[in-house]
């Protein structure tokens, strides 16, 4: 049966960087049929909401969704229920996708890109697993009071239960053992209650089931440190909301740019999302010079994960490389100085490498 995948193209860079997905799409000639549907601050200025129910179903039926982005200074005013970020955000609560998986690879051509020192970036590939739908961003209470006096009172609340911490874990642990067997569990037991559990359980779960990998600790402000200093220690990382969101841009940035990453969110079920962890840049949106290849390598993903078409993810993953070997650059990875290409271009070169 032909597969069906729905984009997302949201605000800001999106619409630019998806056109350019849907062109490689359109190449790998996979016969999957396809449909765009709004979400973010396009779906509030259309609808009201920033994730409308015919959104949300669509998502719901799909084999894969692909968001590129949302969010933007025209809806950074409202109510957080009003906000582009809340489409998002309920997308991931409503469909269940406690797994946001988060890989920062370096690619060789890109080495001179990142800013820290080649020796220490070099073959870098470590995978971020972060918990995607409860923690902070989620709990409750949260909100912002009066209490008087003319003070106000700001509240959110970090919350985790057992399972939510062991389904997680569980995905982090399967999938180091499809890599380096490695599992480094972060949060900050030393201070936080929650913090405290999650190491409890992840370390009785890896008791029962999964002995044959290596688990260790870590805080997360030595985790963030460790990342700078020596980031090919780790193999997966499995982390909270919060500190998922904070150490997967800071590995992000140890390949040279937010324009390169992809991730996947993943539930117990068929709906799954896919998206550039980069945001939608409203400083550069709509000028043609965002980098493509984040939403592209989340193409990629979703065929490996979603799609059953690991043979097209291969594909598709070997083209971006021979077009970063082949020197073609985007700003945001070019080095200074040198040439570099469009939104669209960068999207045609991985096409032209894939037709050719
Ligand atoms: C991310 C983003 C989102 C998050 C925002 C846009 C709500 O930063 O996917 O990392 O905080 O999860
Ligand atoms: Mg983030």
């Amino acid at each position: 049966m032909s597969k069906h995948i729905v984009f997302l193209p949201g605000d800001g860079i999106g619409p630019e960087v998806t056109a350019a997905t849907i062109k490689v799409l359109d190449a790998l000639k996979l016969g999957f049929t396809y449909e765009q549907k709004l979400v973010g601050g396009a779906a509030i200025d259309a609808t009201g909401s920033p994730l409308p129910a015919d959104t949300l179903e669509a998502c719901r039926q799909a084999d894969a969704t692909i968001l590129a982005c949302v969010g933007g200074p025209k809806w950074a005013h409202a109510a957080y229920d009003k906000r582009p970020e809340a489409g998002l955000l309920g997308l991931r609560k409503e469909l269940d996708l406690f797994a946001n998986l988060r890989p920062a690879i370096v690619f060789d051509a890109l080495i001179d890109a990142s800013t820290l020192k080649p020796e220490v970036v070099r073959g870098l590939d470590i995978l971020i697993v972060r918990e995607l739908t409860g923690g902070v961003y989620f709990g409750t209470p949260r909100g912002i009071t009066d209490i008087g006096n003319c003070e106000r009172r700001g509240v959110n609340t970090q919350v985790y239960t057992t399972s939510e911490i062991r389904r997680v874990a569980a995905r982090a642990f399967e999938l180091a053992r499809k890599r380096g067997r490695k599992v480094c569990s972060v949060e900050k037991a030393n201070v936080m209650e929650s913090g405290l559990l999650w190491r409890e359980e992840v370390t009785k779960l890896h008791a029962e089931k999964y002995t044959d990998v290596e688990l260790s600790h870590m805080y997360a402000d030595n985790c963030a440190m460790q990342l700078l200093r020596n980031p090919s220690q780790f193999d997966v990382i499995v982390t909270d909301n919060l500190f998922g969101d904070i150490l997967s841009d800071a590995a992000a940035m140890l390949t040279g740019s937010l324009g390169m990453l992809p991730s996947a969110s993943l539930g117990a079920g068929k709906p799954s999302l896919y998206e550039p962890v980069h945001g939608s840049a409203p400083d550069i949106a709509g000028q043609n010079k965002a980098n493509p290849l984040a939403m592209i390598l989340s193409l990629a993903m979703a065929l490996r994960y979603s799609l059953d078409r690991p043979d097209a993810a291969d594909t598709l993953e070997n083209a971006v490389k021979q077009v970063l070997t082949d020197g073609v650059r985007t700003a945001d990875i070019t080095a200074k100085g040198q040439a570099f290409v469009s939104t669209s271009a960068m999207g045609d070169a991985v096409v032209a490498r894939l037709n050719g």
